[in-house]
């Protein structure tokens, strides 16, 4: 765990989760003691169906919830999507942009993830920037050079608020495999000096996640490598008990 930073443990629950799965959330709620609460923060992002039932259900409880993605506009005619306005008025406090999976199946580029990283702030949201190598891009040996530059073009230049970065290698997303705790702490170690670089004393309280088949059995360890702040979990934060143990994980 990096410096006096305050650890974020963040569940992206992708396309999925009912109006049943309230329970899982009431669930996270209940478990998340008051010691737990002392030294994690808690950020469940379900699909947008059930951003306002969560938050209604979170309200007045340290646990947040966010959303998966926004639209950069404030407002108009782009069917289907969401402003991050309207993830606001639903009574959520942050949003993942930029994930691997809107990268590479929506076609999103650096440019529209940083504008969707602006509209966060716009509406007074926290935004979770994605980075994060492909295994070809591994095995080229340019997995610094693509994480390096999709956070010197998705992260804006200037941070008028907070704001998270998640480094997500795209072949450790569910699929159970993850980088050694070496390979980690190169690439967190990296993004810090550039953030500080770009962005001086801000650089250093910027919290650094990493994501990618985090489970309770691996994230003690991923989570003691220095410069990660917290994870952000996939499949394992669709169950409140492997949730709760992975944020326990973080604690040390
Ligand atoms: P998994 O934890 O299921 O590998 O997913 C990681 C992820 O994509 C979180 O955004």
């Amino acid at each position: 765990m990096a410096g006096n930073l305050r650890p974020l443990v963040a569940g992206n629950w992708k396309m999925n989760g009912l109006k049943a799965s309230t329970e899982v959330l009431r669930a996270i709620i209940n478990d998340y003691d008051a010691a737990l609460a002392g030294r994690v923060d808690l950020l469940v992002c379900p699909p947008a169906t059930l951003l306002t039932a969560f938050a209604d259900l979170a309200q007045g409880h340290r646990v947040a919830i966010g959303a998966q993605d926004c639209h950069s506009e404030l407002a108009g005619a782009f069917t289907g999507d969401i402003s991050a306005e309207m993830i606001a008025d639903a009574g959520a406090a942050a949003v993942i942009v930029g994930h691997s999976e809107r990268r590479a199946g929506h076609g999103e580029s650096d440019a529209d993830i940083c504008a969707k990283a602006k509209a966060a702030w716009r509406a007074g949201l926290l935004p979770i920037v994605c980075v994060g190598e492909t295994r070809a891009q591994r095995d080229a040996g340019q997995t610094l050079a693509v994480v390096e530059r999709q956070v010197a073009q998705s992260v804006p230049d200037t941070l008028p608020a907070d704001v998270v970065i998640a480094y997500e290698p795209v072949w450790a997303i569910g699929t159970g495999l993850t980088p050694t705790t070496g390979d980690v702490a190169e690439v967190h170690g990296a993004i810090r000096r550039q953030l500080v670089a770009r962005y001086g004393g801000q650089g250093e309280s910027i919290r650094l996640l990493y994501g990618g088949s985090v489970k309770p059995s691996n994230a003690a360890e991923l989570m003691a490598v220095e410069h990660v702040n917290g994870a952000l979990v996939g499949g394992a934060s669709l169950f409140a008990a492997d949730f709760l143990a992975i944020a326990r994980g973080c604690c040390g």
